[in-house]
């Protein structure tokens, strides 16, 4: 006898079947969602995530697939829908082996389909190695040359001339003098080209899975990768930002005016010398690029994705309930904020009494002999330039400053370790959750 939960989701299921076979898709991803609620299957979790792939909801699709695998490493349907879903994304590095596993069906026969798109996946990579391996810059070039995993030099500029021309394309204007921290995929091919490519990174944050009726905290934004995917999790978000390149820390001494040329200068460094993105060559004034570097590129992105995501502007300093109009934050993400602030622990002091559940916090950490809290000073000694990169503190200093503003319990989950697209130097945050 089927127990009542197996039942109800059987019924919820067959009914989203019903409207997905009328080509009702959002409704079908609302049915299956119910499904799910009561019972997870694969076979569920496929079916949701087709039906948001139909609506053109693809970031979400390729989750709903992604779990199902989790579920069940051997569905083959699931397999190959997320090797389509990836293929109509430009991701032909990452389809390729999904596909070569599932065009031969269980019967052995090849599925023409799937064997097509298997052809045109290794021409694209093939095309796209041509592209990449013709540079001088190219030492870093990975397997993959349409994902950005391990590359740098001509295949982010050919990244950026290939999301400037789709924008084009799709008549969303030039975009060519944005700039991009984080890959974002906004569907229609269009991905923007982030030197932090973490769409594959995500379960080292271990973030919850379904963020329904939480509230996020997401400090110090960029381009919103972390923003919209709590979003997409189900949760409403705030997402801060300085107000605009005076916000930004600097050393005592320094001027506004040195803050914003030396992050000019970081700023696809690679296209200044070039025709190719013009309107960088010039110097830009303070608000120009504040609006290039974060509010233009976040704000692009919030209207393609549809994004209902807050935005607070304000330091990590000034941030308080009165700003933000939430009491306390279920969840509160610090990526790689504090590496930013001349005073660490004003900035985490501003932020522990927003949270009543857990912070997360991921950024460098000082590694070597964990024993003793440190903070190592990492400034440099020229009264003008730095990386605006001022302390690394390691694990046991972070440890002991939650505990000391609140946090019972301080966890390491994960590691995030990758290269930056851009320029190809490694980078490797340590994630640390604190809880209340
Ligand atoms: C390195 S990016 C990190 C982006 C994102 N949080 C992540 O983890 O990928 C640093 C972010 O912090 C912001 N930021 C820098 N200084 C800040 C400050 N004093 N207060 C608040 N935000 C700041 C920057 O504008 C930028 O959005």
């Amino acid at each position: 006898m089927p127990e009542q939960g197996s039942v109800l989701a059987e019924s919820k299921h067959e009914q989203g079947t019903l409207a997905f076979d009328q080509e009702r898709y959002e409704e079908a991803a609302r049915l299956f969602t119910e499904a799910l609620e009561v019972k997870e299957t694969a076979d569920g979790w496929n079916d949701w995530a087709t039906a948001q792939m139909l609506s053109e909801h693809r970031v979400m699709a390729e989750r709903g697939y992604r779990r199902a695998l989790e579920l069940d490493g051997t569905h083959q349907q699931t397999a190959a829908n997320l090797g389509i879903l990836l293929v109509r994304s430009g991701r032909f590095g990452d389809a390729l082996p999904l596909l070569e596993r599932t065009m031969n069906g269980t019967d052995g026969q090849p599925d023409a389909m799937l064997a097509q798109l298997v052809t045109h996946c290794r021409e694209r990579l093939a095309q796209a190695r041509g592209i990449a391996g013709s540079g001088p810059d190219d030492k870093t070039s990975s397997t993959d040359p349409t994902h950005s995993d391990g590359k740098a030099g001509d295949d982010y500029l050919a990244r950026i001339e290939k999301f400037n021309q789709r924008a084009l394309e799709l008549g969303l204007g030039d975009l060519s003098s944005y700039f991009w921290y984080h890959s974002i995929d906004l569907g229609e091919g269009l991905v923007t080209p982030g030197i932090f490519d973490l769409r594959d990174h995500l379960a080292a944050f271990r973030f919850p899975e379904d963020m329904r009726g939480m509230t996020v905290l997401d400090v110090g934004s960029a381009t919103g990768f972390f923003a919209f995917e709590f979003e997409q999790r189900g949760a409403r978000v705030i997402s801060t930002e300085v107000p605009s390149m005076e916000g930004f820390d600097r050393f005592p001494g320094q001027t506004t005016e040195q803050v914003v040329r030396k992050i000019q200068r970081w700023v696809n460094p690679r296209t200044h010398s070039t025709d190719q993105l013009g309107k960088l060559a010039r110097p830009l004034t303070s608000d120009e690029l504040y609006f290039h570097l974060l509010d233009g590129p976040f704000r692009f992105c919030q209207q393609r994705l549809n994004s209902k995501v807050e935005r607070c502007y304000s330091t990590v300093y000034d941030l308080s309930v009165e700003k933000l109009g939430i009491e306390g934050f279920d969840l509160v993400f610090l990526g790689n904020v504090l590496r930013h602030t001349l005073y660490p622990l004003k900035g985490l002091a501003a932020v522990a009494p927003l949270c009543k559940g857990t912070l997360i916090l991921s950024q460098t950490m000082l590694t070597g002999p964990d024993s003793q809290p440190a903070m190592l000073y990492v400034g440099g000694d020229d009264p003008g330039e730095d990386n605006s990169e001022w302390w690394n503190p390691n694990k046991a200093c972070f440890e002991q400053v939650l505990k000391k503003l609140g946090f019972k319990t301080v966890e390491e989950v994960g590691h995030d370790s990758g290269v930056l697209v851009e320029i190809g130097t490694s980078y490797g945050h340590t994630i640390l959750h604190a809880r209340k």
